[in-house]
């Protein structure tokens, strides 16, 4: 009885908040990020980002991992956060390869992000970035202007399988379609510059005559400059432009500046907004589905005072899809 009376008190103190050390840690958050390549500079700024943005909470603990550009790893490192039950996933997806098990996270009940590209369906809690339509559409409105609406253009485009490549060709192209702009040549550089830098030289051989293009569109900045490159190292970099997509400071505004890069097309990367929602799932708070990032456009006359904002700036939270 007095043994019973003993073990009982001695769980009831266990158990009272006031016999709690004072140095008892609050409650820590698990957030798996899953990133498809950090060997590329956008991706390695947004590692970056996301790691500094989850410093800045110590009730955060982020396992970041990296599945080098490879569709199974990063399906297997998604399986890993859900087995191990993290309280939050964020994925930056390599293409819609990985819907499924997006949707496997999502319906384990694990709250999941989704940065930059995008999954099939809606199985997923909130998708993260800027709207690569618009920067399309921006990207064809420029060109019309920058071509006087004549000219022949080279078009690199991203990974087909990731939906940025479509999202960003599509406006472009139906922006120059009743100019006489015409794509004498496009290829998919699967976002990565030796890709582009490929089928760059191809684009230059099957237009060999000096002149004979006036405008390269790269889908990102990595592609705009390997073909600025492969131009010079050809001699026939003077005879056209070249615009990009992304605009991160020490690559595409650098590349503006120094008169490599025309133009190039702010892509920010969410980071923050990720962390944020998160936080906010955590608290238990309603995620909203989708958060819209804005755009800027970056030129020679605008580079030095941070680049202009082109297409709508939401920056907000909106319902649906
Ligand atoms: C990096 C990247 C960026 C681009 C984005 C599109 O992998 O290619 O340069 O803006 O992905 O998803």
């Amino acid at each position: 009885m007095r043994l019973v009376a003993l073990v009982l008190g001695g769980l009831i103190g266990v158990a009272s908040a006031s016999d709690q050390p004072a140095s008892q840690p609050a409650k820590q958050y698990r957030i798996g990020f899953s990133q498809c390549n950090s060997g590329e500079p956008w991706r390695a700024q947004m590692d970056a980002d996301v790691r500094a943005q989850a410093a800045l909470h110590p009730e955060i603990k982020l396992t970041a991992k990296d599945a080098s550009n490879d569709r199974a790893r990063q399906m297997a490192q998604v399986k890993e956060f859900i087995a191990a039950k993290v309280d939050a996933i964020i994925i930056s997806p390599l293409d819609t390869s990985l819907t499924p098990v997006v949707a496997e996270a999502f319906d384990a009940g694990i709250p999941v992000i989704v940065l930059d590209r995008k999954v099939e369906g809606d199985k997923y809690t909130t998708f993260i970035g800027a709207d690569n339509r618009v920067i399309g559409a921006e990207v064809g409105k420029w060109v019309v202007a920058s071509l006087a609406g004549k000219g022949n253009v080279v078009e690199l485009k991203g990974l087909s399988s990731s939906t940025p490549a479509a999202e960003r060709s599509e406006p472009f192209r139906a922006a120059i379609k009743d100019t006489q702009i015409k794509i004498v040549y496009d290829a998919d550089m699967e976002w990565l510059k030796d890709k582009a830098r490929e089928k760059m030289q191809a684009a230059l051989a099957r237009n060999p005559q000096k002149g004979s293009i006036q405008l390269v569109y790269g889908a990102n900045d990595p592609a705009a400059i390997a073909a600025y490159e492969v131009a010079k190292d050809a001699g026939r970099e003077k005879e056209m432009l070249f615009v990009g997509v992304d605009a991160l400071p020490n690559e595409g505004v650098e590349a503006v500046k120094k008169g490599i890069l025309n133009a190039t097309f702010q892509y920010p990367n969410g980071a923050a907004e990720a962390i944020q929602t998160c936080l906010n799932t955590f608290a238990g708070k309603p995620a909203p589905k989708s958060i819209t990032l804005g755009t800027r456009l970056f030129t020679r006359d605008n580079a030095d005072k941070g680049g202009e904002p082109v297409g709508p700036q939401p920056g907000a939270a909106q319902g649906g899809k």
